[in-house]
């Protein structure tokens, strides 16, 4: 059976997709809608028989998708979840899933009462070091969690504005979030401090903070900090470092590091976890079997309200407990 696909929004990570896709048998690359159509048109003309889209609509009615790609900026969420769970086709979003708490659940809320396959774009939770550090923390007490996400700021135009991304811990840090949630478990207090130092001078129309710390008290006693910046002129840190009765994890995006009394092993990371997540939603569009999907938007929106209220805390200066 030959799946058909379709994308709203044809940027950056849109074609990071497209690369993998292309390689997979039995699918056929559609449709394709952005709000500029010269992206959707450049993109459906590397594909036989593809179609650029002008209108949202259009391509849903139009096009018989068996699933569609959602790509678009933070801030551009909504409508697109709305018209596909109005139709049932089944979609694997990007995150984060919005810039607020209130769009993000009146869909997840749509999605439930719909039975609707999702999946969401949390890669991290693909890559092998993933999956062995969830089987080492199964033998070991986890206390705490120290998380980052150093590096510079990426240069699309909406990712600046706070009304556009939602701000770094929104945007990129909501990645390790995620990540310390699949691992630790769930998160019950949140407390932020962010500010703006550098990037409001070197990068005309910046209002995001660039740097932010955000402690966490997770339900089962674990404590954890995340901070980020985008402040830097080059990569640091990105990552998450759990410290157990045994040692410490270190995960980041190329391997584990595992440091125990017998010395510091690494795990690399081989697979491509991009692939691994878009097989993973190709698999349930086909069977059924959503068992492979690491991460679906009923599960995403408690990532996604923990990187709201780390916002929240910041603007209050007051911690929040989440429920
Ligand atoms: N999982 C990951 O590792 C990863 C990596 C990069 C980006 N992302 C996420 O993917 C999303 C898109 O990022 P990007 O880097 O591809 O951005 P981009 O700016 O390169 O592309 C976004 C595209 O969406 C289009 N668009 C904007 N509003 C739209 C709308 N309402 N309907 C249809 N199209 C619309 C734009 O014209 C643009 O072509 C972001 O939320 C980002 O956080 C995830």
């Amino acid at each position: 059976m030959t799946l058909k696909l379709g994308f709203i929004g044809t940027g950056g990570i849109a074609h990071h997709h497209v690369k993998n896709l292309v390689q997979m048998e039995g699918v056929a690359l559609s449709a394709f809608y952005d709000v500029d159509i010269q992206r959707a048109q450049q993109a459906a003309s590397e594909h036989n028989g593809a179609k650029a889209f002008s209108n949202l609509n259009e391509m849903l009615d139009g096009s018989d998708l068996d699933g569609v790609y959602v790509c678009v900026p933070p801030m551009a969420h909504g409508d697109a979840e709305y018209q596909l769970v109005e139709r049932g086709i089944p979609f694997l979003v990007e995150k984060p899933l919005g810039i607020n708490r209130e769009v993000p659940l009146s869909i997840g809320e749509k999605i439930k009462s719909n039975n609707l396959i999702t999946s969401v774009g949390y890669h991290w939770r693909y890559n092998e070091s993933a999956s062995l550090a969830k089987q080492l923390l199964a033998n070991s007490k986890p206390g705490m969690a120290l998380g980052y996400w150093m590096g510079g700021m990426p240069m699309v135009p909406w990712w600046r504005v706070q009304a556009g991304s939602g701000g770094q811990f929104v945007e990129q840090t909501t990645h390790i979030v995620d990540l310390l949630r699949y691992l630790c478990g769930e998160v019950q207090e949140v407390y932020a401090a962010y500010s703006l130092q550098v990037m409001g001078e070197q990068v005309e129309g910046t209002d995001v903070p660039d740097v932010g710390t955000v402690t966490l008290k997770l339900k089962n006693g674990m404590v954890a900090t995340i901070s980020n910046t985008c402040l830097l002129p080059i990569g640091h840190h990105t990552g998450l470092d759990i410290y157990t009765s045994n040692g410490v994890l270190e995960l980041r995006s190329d391997a584990l590091r595992e440091l125990t009394t017998a010395g510091t092993t690494v795990h690399p990371n081989v697979a491509n976890p991009y692939y691994i997540e878009d097989e993973a939603f190709l698999h349930a569009l086909r069977t059924g079997d959503t068992s492979q999907i690491l991460s679906n938007y009923e599960d995403s929106l408690k990532t996604h309200e923990i990187t709201i209220a780390a916002n929240e805390s910041a603007a209050s200066g007051k911690a929040i407990l989440l429920s």
